[in-house]
């Protein structure tokens, strides 16, 4: 019997195979949950078409904005109509303008910053608001985001996504506070580096993977399928009092000095 039998989960971010969401979501199916994978828009929902196969169950697939009130309630509407609880909420978005990634940070423009953070960080509580019903319901529920080390670090290229990883991080300290009493934990990974699209957005990804080929105490670079056996142990009930925590996925880069 799978760690996750008999939950259902919710996996929003899968843009295609690369996407870290997308090893969350096999993980997840391979211990047995139920899975909701919430597609950005048409492209990516044709991508995720094309994957499906390799799951055991069919999931439920929706479009999603999470920007958008509409699209939010649109979701939670949908979500209550097929399942009384959600067990599992996992968070693998985000994005910011490409120019905020590329020039300096101190040129960062004020509605670039506010847009790193609606869809980077507001976008968990907003989430979380809307499907909060449903995690009640499931008694023991775990919320999952996904962050990275720029939100410690001054990292080069990270730049505002960085400032919106320390946001999301304080986000859920904040959340899981809050939420503790309802039985609704809320924790983030804080993944090494991995070729994805969203990645391919932040100069020097190369970089990145080497420097942890070169400097991290693993001294490999991690995969989706890594990030999404964490992903199944932070929804399992072998975590059930770890709250508002940041886990680090990343060959132990986050502990080197220099
Ligand atoms: N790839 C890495 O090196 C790395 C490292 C640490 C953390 N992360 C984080 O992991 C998460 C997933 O990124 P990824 O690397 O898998 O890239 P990805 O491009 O595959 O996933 C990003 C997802 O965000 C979604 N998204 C963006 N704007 C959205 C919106 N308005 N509404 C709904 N969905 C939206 C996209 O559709 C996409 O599915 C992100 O939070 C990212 O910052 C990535």
């Amino acid at each position: 019997m799978g760690l996750l039998e008999g939950k259902v989960a919710l996996v929003a971010g899968v843009a295609n195979k690369r996407s870290i969401a997308w090893g969350i979501a096999r993980a997840f199916d391979r211990e047995g949950a139920a899975l909701i994978l919430p597609y950005q828009i048409e492209r990516f929902k044709e991508n995720l078409d094309k994957l499906l196969p390799e799951l055991s169950q069919p999931p439920m697939t929706i479009q999603l904005d999470v920007t958008d009130d509409v699209s939010l309630a649109n979701l939670a509407n949908a979500l209550k109509e097929r399942y009384d609880a959600l067990h599992i909420l996992v968070h693998s978005v985000a994005h910011a303008k490409t120019e905020d990634m590329s020039r300096r940070f101190f040129q960062t423009s004020r509605d670039g910053y506010h847009f790193a953070q609606d869809v980077s960080s507001y976008s968990l509580t907003a989430l979380t608001q809307a499907l909060h019903p449903q995690l009640v319901a499931a008694g023991r529920a775990s919320v999952i985001t996904m962050t990275h080390e720029g939100a410690v670090r001054a990292m080069p290229n990270y730049n505002v996504m960085g400032v919106a990883k320390a946001a999301l991080e304080a986000t859920v300290r904040y959340l899981a506070l809050d939420l503790g009493s309802e039985g609704i934990r809320v924790n983030a990974i804080s993944a090494g580096p991995v070729k994805t699209l969203a990645a391919s957005g932040v100069k020097g990804i190369s970089t990145a993977l080497s420097a942890t080929r070169d400097r991290a105490p693993i001294p490999e670079n991690i995969t989706t399928e890594d990030v999404g056996n964490a992903a199944v142990f932070l929804a399992s009930p072998w975590s059930t009092h770890i709250t508002g925590s940041v886990i680090y996925v990343d060959s132990g880069s986050h502990i080197v000095g220099y």
